[in-house]
């Protein structure tokens, strides 16, 4: 069965025999990443983009295939529009001091944004703008409109698959709803990419953000895209070597992006096991994995549903790579750590939405996410945990 042949390629399941239900917080890496990593550490470690030896240009050819895998996953038009970050909080910081703070009036976001999509525009002092939502936390789209058309030069910065609710936006009408009004794009696509593909030429993103981690690649790499028309536009950031052209003492001139963007020594390994991990997604496909992990989720929403006193904060079959409960009466740490002593491992908590908590009058959930390797063997484990838990919390 294909799905316990991915299974093997994970070292992490051959040794533990935990119920990992938290890869929308992190993924587990396949064998192909960690030997990529390696070779690059035992074979040909060397810095890029200086040294001028076989070892330094091999260090570099890697490096800079890896930005072609990536610009290809994610169908840009040209790798320059590719920039290595640390992950999504990076990018996102980057385009708020780069761009935004001296071309954005605003910045309009979903109700269901992560801190790392609120903070950013607070720190450059942005008025931000809530679009509402309707029932079942899906956007309003004709607030969303108002406020584009009492907004002029607004960014849009959007969440595109919730990490906290599992609900995707429909995030191609809504960049082409904010271009109309002369708005730019940002999408976080942290959550989506690992389930769907991203097509950025036919979305039409202005910016858009992906993280190593939670798409079967290393901690500590991402990646932002930035659409070449706006490289004139944004301005030097966290500069240094690496970044330049020529350095005098009164002014510098800059290289162009992206390596205007990647001052100092990069995280080369990590970038390196990005691409390799991107390599491993399409070497699956996105055609087993939507069919496989909508089984998944599928098989666990049945279960749940089924769970006297159980609530949902959306329409369940809008939950599509996560899912979101609470048991009525039952604090979520309590079932937290009461699964975690089963073996079963989820998040509890405010998945780093709090505003969106708050808005639906909670602090937080029991949140359970699936990757290429979770099988029904999980979902049953997770459901007998559960209910023992439940049972023993009820007395
Ligand atoms: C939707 C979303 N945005 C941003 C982030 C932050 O990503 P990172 O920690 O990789 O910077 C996350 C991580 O959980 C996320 O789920």
């Amino acid at each position: 069965m294909q799905s316990e042949m991915i299974r093997d390629d994970f070292a992490f399941f051959n040794h533990s025999d935990l119920v990992y239900l938290d890869s929308a917080s992190t993924t587990q890496k396949p064998k192909s990443v960690l030997e990529a990593m390696d070779a690059y550490n035992t074979q040909y470690c060397a810095n890029i983009h200086r040294s001028s030896h076989g070892l330094g240009n091999a260090a570099t050819s890697k490096y800079e295939t890896a930005r072609e895998i990536i610009g290809k996953f994610l169908h840009v038009g040209d790798k320059s529009e590719i920039i290595f970050t640390k992950g999504v909080t990076e990018g996102i910081n980057l385009v708020a001091q780069s761009y935004a703070k001296e071309h954005a009036s605003c910045v309009i976001i979903s109700a269901l944004e992560h801190h790392s999509n609120i903070l950013p525009w607070q720190q450059i002092k942005k008025p931000l703008h809530v679009i509402q939502t309707k029932e079942n936390l899906t956007p309003d789209l004709e607030h969303f409109e108002s406020l584009l058309a009492q907004n002029p030069n607004a960014l849009v910065a959007l969440i595109h698959t919730s990490n906290a609710f599992g609900i995707t936006h429909p995030i191609k009408e809504m960049i082409a709803l904010a271009h109309r009004y002369g708005a730019k794009v940002l999408i976080d696509a942290a959550q989506s990419a690992s389930h769907m593909p991203i097509n950025i030429s036919d979305l039409d993103a202005d910016f858009l953000v992906i993280s190593g981690h939670k798409l079967y690649g290393p901690t500590g790499i991402g990646a932002l895209y930035i659409k070449k028309d706006l490289h004139p536009l944004c301005n030097p950031y966290q500069v240094g070597g690496g970044a330049i052209m020529q350095v005098f003492y009164d002014h510098t001139e800059y290289l162009p992006i992206p390596y205007m963007y990647e001052s100092g020594t990069p995280n080369i390994a990590g970038a390196i096991g990005f691409g390799a991990a991107i390599e491993y997604l399409q070497s699956v496909g996105y055609a087993y994995i939507a069919k496989h992990e909508q089984n998944i989720i599928a098989y666990a929403l049945e279960q749940l549903s089924q769970i006297e006193d159980i609530l949902f904060y959306t329409q369940v079959a809008s939950m599509q790579s996560n899912i979101s409960f609470n048991i009525s009466n039952i604090h979520h740490h309590d079932l937290g750590i009461l699964l975690d002593k089963q073996k079963v491992q989820v998040r509890v908590g405010h998945h780093c939405v709090q505003p969106t908590m708050r808005f639906l009058g909670i602090d937080g959930t029991v949140r359970v996410s699936v990757g290429i390797y979770t099988n029904k063997a999980d979902i049953d484990q997770f459901i007998k945990a559960l209910k023992r838990s439940i049972a023993m919390l009820k007395g």
